[in-house]
């Protein structure tokens, strides 16, 4: 009884950690470096290429990146043209992580870049 009882404890705790993964860190520079870098460069400071390319302003995350966490969820999950909408391709928790990453970024507590 005993076993059982620390089995489901340790599925308890098991189920927490994946869950509170949602924002690791690991994860959103994983998804940043995929999903963003290309328009917003590795430090968050915009691709001077992408905006030549597609003729408009990347703003550079250390101003846009501060904005209410639902907001940002809500801009990468729906995009906001010509940034694609996220909502398909990344799952809510790589959304909130990377989120957090570009806050991070945009306070630069993390440098990005490689
Ligand atoms: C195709 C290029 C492209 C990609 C890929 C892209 N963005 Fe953007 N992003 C833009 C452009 C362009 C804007 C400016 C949109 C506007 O305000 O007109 C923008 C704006 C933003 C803003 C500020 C929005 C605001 O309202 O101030 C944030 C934050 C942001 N992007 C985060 C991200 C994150 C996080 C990812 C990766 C999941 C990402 N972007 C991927 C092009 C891109």
């Amino acid at each position: 009884m005993r076993s059982l009882s620390m089995v489901a404890i340790l599925l308890g705790a098991f189920m927490w950690a994946s869950t509170g993964a949602a924002a690791d860190p690991e994860l959103g520079k994983k998804v940043y470096e995929k999903k963003c870098a290309s328009c917003h460069g590795a430090d968050g400071k915009s691709n001077a290429k992408v905006e030549q390319a597609l003729k408009v302003k990347i703003p550079a995350l250390a101003g846009s990146a501060l904005k209410p966490d639902a907001e940002l969820l809500k801009l990468v999950s729906e995009g906001k043209k010509p940034m694609p909408s996220f909502a398909k391709s990344l799952s809510k928790d790589e959304i909130d992580a990377v989120v957090q990453y570009a806050k991070e970024l945009a306070t630069g507590k993390v440098a990005g870049g490689k």
